[in-house]
C-alpha cells in the first residue's frame, strides 16, 4: 500500500509541468484600499507579472496595512520580509532619503500635467539614484493626485488653522507648512487616522479624495476644503539584493509588467479621485469648500516660508532641480 502511494507520488512529480515548481514570490505590501489608484496599480502589476512570467513569479498583494503599517513596511523591505512597496514620497526619510520630501512642497505642481512631466524628467531619475546606496531600487512613480484638508470647522482662511492638531503622514515639509498656518502637526500611521479623527486625538488631516472616501475620513470630518495645496505621489521600490538576484529574463518581464502597471495607474489616478470626490459630495456626510482666488493666495502666502526652510531639510540640489523643471519662484 505505502509503496503504491509512493509510486503514484513519484509519477505525479515527474509528469507535473515545470510551472508547478515553487514560484518566486513577491510580497507587495501597502497601506491603502484596493479600490484606489495605488490599490488598483498593485493588482494590475500582479496580473501582468504573473502573466508575463507564465506563473514563475507569484505576486501577493497585502493592501490596507494588513501585513505592515507605514514604518514597519519600510523595515520589512530592508530585512527582505517583503519585496515590494509603494510608499508616498513623504515617508522616505527613514530610508535615509529625505530629498524625496521636496515633492511635498505646497503649491509645487500647478496641475496634473506639470506633475507628470516633472516625474519623467531629471528630478525623478535623480531621486532614484539617492536610493541606490541604501540597497533600495526605485522602479516607478505612481500618481494619486492632490491633497484636500479637513477639520470639524471650515478651513477657509489661514487663521482657521490656528491651534488645530493635524495628522500628517511623515514629511517634515508638511510639518512645516502646517506650523506656518499656526496648527500642530503630528505624524501618525495611515491605519490609525480614522480612529484618531473619530475620537478627537487629532482635529484634522490632509489627503486625496480616493483616500478620504475609502477610509471614510469624510464621515468623521464635518468640513473638507478642496484646496489641492500639495501632491501625493508614490515611489514603487524593491530590495536591490532581491531584484538584482532575479534571473535576467524574469527581471525583464517584471520590468515590462511594472511599466504597463505604471501607465495604467497614472492614467486612472485623476478620474479615480474625481469620482471619489463626487461620491463624498453625494454622501452628504460632510461639507465641501472651495477657495476663491484671493483665499488661495492667502494660503500660498502663509505657506511660502516653507520653501526657504526646505533647503535645510532636503538640500539645495533637489530644490534646484525641482525649480528648474517647474519654473517655481523660490522666496
Ligand atoms: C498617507 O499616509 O496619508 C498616505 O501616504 C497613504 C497612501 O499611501 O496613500
Amino acid at each position: 500500500m505505502w509503496k503504491w502511494i509512493l509510486v503514484v507520488a513519484v509519477a505525479a512529480a515527474i509528469t507535473t509541468p515545470a510551472t508547478a515548481q515553487s514560484p518566486i514570490v513577491i510580497k507587495f505590501s501597502h497601506v491603502v484600499a484596493n479600490d484606489t489608484p495605488k490599490g488598483k496599480g498593485a493588482l494590475k502589476f500582479k496580473e501582468l507579472a504573473e502573466k508575463y512570467t507564465s506563473g514563475k513569479v507569484r505576486v501577493e498583494v497585502y493592501p490596507n496595512s494588513s501585513l505592515y503599517k507605514d514604518k514597519e513596511e519600510i523595515e520589512a523591505l530592508q530585512l527582505g520580509s517583503v519585496q515590494m512597496l509603494a510608499p508616498s514620497t513623504a515617508k522616505f526619510a527613514p530610508l535615509g532619503a529625505k530629498e524625496f520630501e521636496a515633492l511635498d512642497l505646497p503649491w509645487l505642481f500647478k496641475d496634473d500635467e506639470t506633475y507628470a512631466k516633472a516625474m519623467k524628467g531629471p528630478v525623478g531619475k535623480w531621486l532614484f539614484q539617492k536610493l541606490e546606496s541604501k540597497g533600495i531600487t526605485g522602479l516607478a512613480y505612481w500618481d494619486n493626485g492632490f491633497h484636500m484638508v479637513s477639520a470639524n470647522r471650515p478651513l477657509i482662511n489661514p487663521s482657521d488653522f490656528q491651534g488645530l492638531k493635524f495628522r500628517i503622514s511623515g514629511s517634515k515639509i508638511a510639518d512645516q507648512y502646517f506650523r506656518e498656518l499656526g496648527s500642530i502637526p503630528q505624524i501618525m500611521a495611515f491605519s490609525e487616522v480614522y480612529q484618531a479623527l473619530q475620537t478627537g486625538v487629532v482635529d484634522g488631516c490632509e489627503n486625496t479624495p480616493s483616500n478620504y472616501l475609502t477610509q471614510k475620513f469624510h464621515e468623521v470630518q464635518k468640513h473638507i476644503t478642496v484646496s489641492y495645496h500639495a501632491h501625493l505621489q508614490y515611489t514603487v521600490i524593491v530590495n536591490s539584493k532581491f531584484w538584482n538576484g532575479l534571473p535576467a529574463d524574469i527581471r525583464a518581464q517584471l520590468d515590462k509588467a511594472m511599466d504597463e502597471a505604471t501607465d495604467y495607474t497614472n492614467s486612472i489616478a485623476r478620474k479615480e479621485n474625481e469620482d471619489a470626490l463626487a461620491a463624498i459630495k453625494a454622501s452628504g456626510r460632510t461639507t465641501l469648500h472651495y477657495l476663491s482666488d484671493e483665499q488661495r493666495a492667502a494660503w500660498q502666502k502663509a505657506m511660502a516660508p516653507t520653501y526657504k526652510w526646505a533647503k535645510g531639510r532636503v538640500g539645495q540640489a533637489v530644490l534646484d532641480l525641482v525649480t528648474k523643471e517647474l519654473d517655481v519662484q523660490m522666496n
